[in-house]
């Protein structure tokens, strides 16, 4: 009996340690990182402000309490406040649990308003957690088998498709709220354009729901931006996000806008760790160095590059099309093609492919020129394996 539960298909590697693009197994092989732990170690792997941001709170005072002031916490809030234009933020310890405080956010606001019934619009092949409500939020049936019953109040739409969208407000008094991610990062990199985005935010001023993005994904510089919604020049009501914003140190956030910021009071919601001093001390070390560095436009610029070569490199009977936004790329090829995650691993890359026939490519931001020909060179190695 393994001593861990077997809920991973897990490949026959273990890392021991990382040097910014790259990881080292144990018998010392190296690996380029084309995934960054899925979207999570932006900065890539032992960045020395990071590093020196964790050393130091630890050093200092690791956890308290919520029940008390937390000056990592309350600069982590500002900082993201700053960067996002919205106006407050509740911390988490991951994606789905700051997707779990959007989706009370959303219920508590609907009872506000009368609606004791709330509904909350989510896409098809969306993906916000594990968690029962985020569960069921999501749009993977196979992910949902066997944990029935879900909850009430969702209703599923086809992604960017702003007519069903509307008629299914038009149809229901009791829609509160529309949950999305700008692009799906599980659900194949499928990428709303910015003029559905654009969209969604008109019916939602039009019938006063909650605009809220789930960016757990695709923030944190990851698309070229520090939020993807940034791009559509639009504000959402909520957005969450999670993963690149501790580079590997567990933390997520939700943040809230307007009528949004003031739904949840004192002992609506909580969390133990949420927000403690040590994980918002490495996620403001995070913050700053996105920001300090320029790094949003540099992932916009390598992933302008990567697409380019890929598409110079790859034939059109190979390649169907390229997806997602700056970093957060996604390479469907005309077959399915799982096989190639562990493939890579002889190639001496990582990476990831989803919903079959898509090589998911989330390298860290700051990537040089050099490691993205080299992530190239790699992963055209690797399909033409499937010839
Ligand atoms: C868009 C999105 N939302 C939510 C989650 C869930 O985040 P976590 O695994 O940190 O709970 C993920 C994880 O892949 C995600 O990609």
């Amino acid at each position: 009996m393994q001593a861990i539960m077997n809920t991973y298909g897990r490949l026959p590697v273990t890392f021991t340690s990382g040097q910014g693009s790259w990881v080292f197994d144990t018998d010392g092989k190296r690996y380029l990182d084309a995934l960054s732990g899925i979207a999570v170690c932006g900065l890539g792997h032992a960045h020395p402000a990071v590093t020196a941001a964790i050393c130091e709170q630890a050093n200092h005072l690791i956890h308290t309490s919520n029940l008390y002031g937390i000056d990592r916490q309350q600069a982590l809030a500002e900082a993201l406040v700053r960067v996002s234009g919205m106006d407050n933020v509740f911390f988490s310890n991951s994606g789905a649990e700051a997707n779990e405080a959007a989706i009370k956010i959303a219920r508590k606001y609907g009872h506000q308003r009368g609606i004791h019934e709330p509904i909350i619009i989510v896409m098809t092949k969306a993906f916000h957690g594990r968690t029962m409500a985020t569960l069921t939020a999501t749009g993977n049936a196979k992910a949902q088998e066997g944990f029935g019953p879900l909850l009430n109040g969702f209703i599923r739409v086809p992604f960017n498709d702003i007519d069903v969208l509307r008629a299914v407000v038009n149809a229901n008094p009791n829609v509160v709220a529309i949950m999305l991610e700008p692009v799906q990062g599980e659900g194949g990199l499928a990428t709303a354009p910015f003029s559905y985005l654009q969209h969604v935010r008109a019916l939602c001023d039009e019938n006063q729901l909650l605009m809220m993005l789930d960016e757990v994904q695709t923030g944190n510089g990851r698309t070229g931006s520090y939020f993807c919604y940034q791009q559509a020049d639009i504000m959402p009501d909520v957005v969450t996000t999670a993963k690149g914003l501790g580079n590997g140190v567990p933390i997520g956030a939700c943040l809230a806008r307007q009528h949004a910021a003031d739904v949840l009071q004192p002992g609506n919601h909580g969390s133990t760790y949420g927000g403690n001093p040590l994980a918002c001390a490495a996620a403001l070390a995070v913050v700053n160095t996105i920001v300090e560095q320029d790094l949003c436009q540099h992932a916009e610029r390598m992933g302008d590059y990567l697409r380019a070569q890929f598409k110079q490199r790859i034939g059109a009977d190979t390649l169907l099309e390229i997806r997602g936004r700056g970093l957060m790329i996604g390479l469907v090829l005309k077959e399915d093609c799982p096989q190639l995650m562990a493939k890579g691993l002889s190639f001496g890359i990582l990476l990831n492919v989803t919903a079959g026939n898509v090589i998911r490519l989330l390298p860290p931001l700051n990537i040089t020129e050099a490691e993205a020909d080299d992530i190239v060179d790699r992963v055209c190695q690797l399909i033409e394996t499937l010839e």
